[in-house]
């Protein structure tokens, strides 16, 4: 029986022309530049976001945390979305690796209100720390998926121009933000100074992602890569799936939105109250079994008794994510499945 894993899009599996790809892909040492593969998808990515130049590195958190170390001082404070994942899921990264210290302020769906970003920058004085960065997330929020505006990323950038704080942009999937709003990942990063973005989500490689920006960037950004230890040898090998990725992975991840839109309509139908379809912009869904009186663990035992996994995000929501290995009737059948459990289970 074949199992239906929606945790995450970090699920994705290697596409067969991905594994082709590893096989022929052109080798060398890629910390002396010299691998062909590892160069190609570099340019690739640097050209796709209409920026200098690309650093091919081994995962999203690796790519968060040496842009942090690059474009900050130590004893700077950085600023963060509440919900994003460099300030919750990379183990304290930014105190532990770039000594700074993060400020966290709210942004709920995607949007960060130009107001509170300005109270938080921190004006000079003896007593308080300089603010260095400033973190944007696009999509915003792993276990929601909201796109940020252009006006609003732009807005931020201006603010943080005319402070002279750099902005960096967690692009994990960015992609999504770009197909589901219909406007070009160069034009979202126009006026940020530096983006990653995951081959490994939507994008369906097995390892890695892009770190983009200028030259002087990511000149600094290969010295702290390397320092982490983070320079690879022949990584062609994982890097030729990522070239595939970002030539035939981007366009098709509309059919992920429009399954997520679909799951999300029919199960508001079963019962309005499991979520707000607004909440649902790109391929990701959570619903809140609250108030239904299910426990949760229960709720969880019995969908992976019909072979079906999702994430559990809070004390009783859940998250649901689209990506390309689960089709049409596989999202019918969690919707069957939500719909027995639901209605023998629930008050
Ligand atoms: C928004 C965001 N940023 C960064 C990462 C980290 O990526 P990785 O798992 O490749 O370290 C993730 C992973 O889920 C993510 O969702």
């Amino acid at each position: 029986m074949c199992v239906i894993d929606m945790r995450s899009d970090a699920a994705s599996m290697p596409t067969p022309e991905m594994i082709q790809a590893i096989t022929t892909a052109r080798l060398g040492d890629s910390i002396s530049r010299e691998d062909p593969t590892v160069r190609q998808i570099e340019e690739l990515g640097a050209e796709m976001f209409g920026k200098e130049d690309a650093v091919f590195v081994i995962s999203g958190t690796m790519a968060n945390q040496v842009a942090v170390a690059t474009l900050t001082r130590r004893g700077q404070e950085v600023i963060v979305g509440l919900e994003s994942h460099i300030y919750n899921l990379e183990v304290a990264g930014m105190a532990a690796v770039s000594q700074v210290q993060a400020r966290p302020i709210s942004c709920p769906q995607g949007f960060m209100d130009p107001a509170e970003l300005e109270a938080a920058i921190n004006e000079p004085g003896v007593q308080v720390a300089d603010t260095g960065l400033i973190c944007l997330e696009n999509t915003y929020n792993l276990n929601r998926g909201y796109i940020m505006s252009l006006e609003n990323i732009r807005t931020i950038s201006k603010i943080a121009t005319a402070k002279g704080i750099p902005v960096y942009m967690d692009g994990a999937r960015i992609f999504n933000a770009a197909v589901a709003s219909g406007v070009d990942v160069k034009e979202i990063v126009s006026s940020v100074d530096a983006v990653q973005v995951c081959l490994t989500k939507g994008l369906g490689a097995p390892i890695g992602s892009l770190l983009i920006g200028d030259a002087a960037f990511t000149a600094e950004a290969r010295k702290i890569q390397q320092r982490l230890g983070g320079g690879m040898r022949q990584a062609g090998i994982i890097a030729a799936p990522g070239i595939v990725a970002l030539n035939k992975m981007v366009d098709r991840l509309s059919e992920d939105h429009e399954n997520a839109r679909y799951l999300a309509c029919c199960l508001h139908e079963l019962d309005n109250r499991l979520l707000s379809l607004e909440d649902v912009q790109t391929n990701i869904v959570s619903i809140d079994i609250g108030f239904t009186g299910i426990d949760s663990n229960t709720f969880l035992s019995l969908l992976n008794h019909r072979n079906i996994f999702i994430k559990r995000i809070g004390p009783s929501a859940f998250r649901l994510v689209c990506y390309h290995n689960i089709n049409r009737p596989m999202i019918d059948k969690v919707i069957d499945a939500l719909d027995d459990i639901l209605s023998q289970e629930g008050a």
